[in-house]
């Protein structure tokens, strides 16, 4: 018997080994042995709460749990959810200087002004309120578009601090003061994010590792999921890439965390050298790129498939299934 560092919870290896699985197979996070003790530390308090005294039991609590709420309790606990504004802003220039201009014209040459943008694993906002603050900067270019910016986590608690949308401290460090000026209000401390950028992101919960759910999230223009899959299984980011290429229309892009890479996961993408970072772009089919993908319904995809409701549709469904939360929790 493994002895954690807390004398009053005690978890065998069978049982780490039962919750790391668990966890693992429904939300693709893989916790390594040499996590054990980590996770031990993250059950301990829940555990205590809930006067549960063994992981095993712990595990059959949340296992057979039809609510799902103790399974959300859990991925609060087990997640990461370090970000920042414009977290390494070289990516995200390359995304408004480069390819959002280059994703402009081509759209717009095709009569569809519109634009749909996915952060898949958003955690508390500051990644899709960016992408909403550089949108909005562009005022010139963006004139007569329409912009959806969806943003999903699996942690319902932490989307709830997203839909909050207020911030202080470390994570404002690299936001522009005139940008906060601009899009923020203050309040002590406190900067709340204006309406009008509150207004382009829409909030759901959605696990990546629900295929289904994935499926639904079609005709994306741009995806960032960044700093996602470092957490996930190579089986798991295999299947995940392989949404996400489905989900992108010809000529999208996908954003993963600059220290992240493609290599081993997928070959479907093309590596595009912008000059600001390297970028993944699904090729337009007209670009005579279109190589086969192991597992991959190509047709699926559909250049003209939807016009785009697909994701609308999804997370409005998704919305139902978990009520958005009111702020103040
Ligand atoms: C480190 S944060 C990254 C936030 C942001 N993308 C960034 O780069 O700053 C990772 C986020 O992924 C979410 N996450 C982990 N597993 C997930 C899953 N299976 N489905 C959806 N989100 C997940 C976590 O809850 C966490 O908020």
């Amino acid at each position: 018997m493994i002895t954690g560092q807390h004398a009053d919870l005690e978890m065998t290896a069978e049982e780490f080994a039962m919750i790391r699985d668990f966890i693992h197979e429904r939300s693709g996070i893989f916790f390594a042995e040499n996590k054990m003790y980590l996770v031990k530390n993250r059950l301990q308090k829940r555990m205590e709460q809930l006067d549960i005294k063994t992981v095993r039991d712990y595990f059959y609590h949340v296992k057979y749990d039809a609510s799902q709420r103790e399974f959300n309790v859990l991925m609060d606990l087990v997640t990461t959810n370090e970000t920042s504004f414009y977290r390494n802003e070289p990516q995200l220039l390359s995304f408004s200087e480069e390819a959002l201009p280059m994703l402009l014209k081509e759209k717009a040459a095709a009569g569809q002004k519109s634009l749909r943008i996915w952060s898949a694993g958003c955690s508390s906002g500051e990644e899709p309120y960016t992408l909403a603050m550089m949108i909005r900067e562009k005022t010139a270019m963006m004139a007569g578009w329409k912009v959806e910016i969806f943003a999903s986590d699996i942690s319902e608690e932490i989307l709830q601090k997203a839909r909050r949308g207020e911030y202080q401290g470390l994570t404002l460090r690299n936001v522009n003061p005139a940008l906060l000026g601009k899009y923020f209000t203050k309040q002590g401390e406190l900067y709340r994010v204006s309406p009008e950028i509150k207004a382009l992101v829409k909030f759901s919960q959605l696990n990546l590792n629900d295929q289904r759910k994935v499926s639904l999230m079609n005709n994306m223009d741009v995806i960032f999921c960044r700093n996602v899959m470092i957490y996930f299984s190579d089986e798991v980011k295999k299947h995940l890439v392989r949404g996400f290429f489905n989900n992108l229309r010809p000529g999208g892009y996908l954003y993963i965390g600059h220290s992240e890479t493609l290599h081993g996961v997928s070959k479907a993408f093309k590596l595009v050298y912008f000059k600001n970072a390297l970028v993944y772009q699904k090729e337009a089919a007209e670009s005579g790129a279109s190589r086969p993908v192991a597992g991959t319904t190509r047709t699926s995809v559909g250049a003209g498939a939807s016009a785009g409701g697909g994701a609308s549709r999804a997370m409005d469904l998704l919305s139902q299934v978990k009520q958005p939360a009111t702020a103040g929790k």
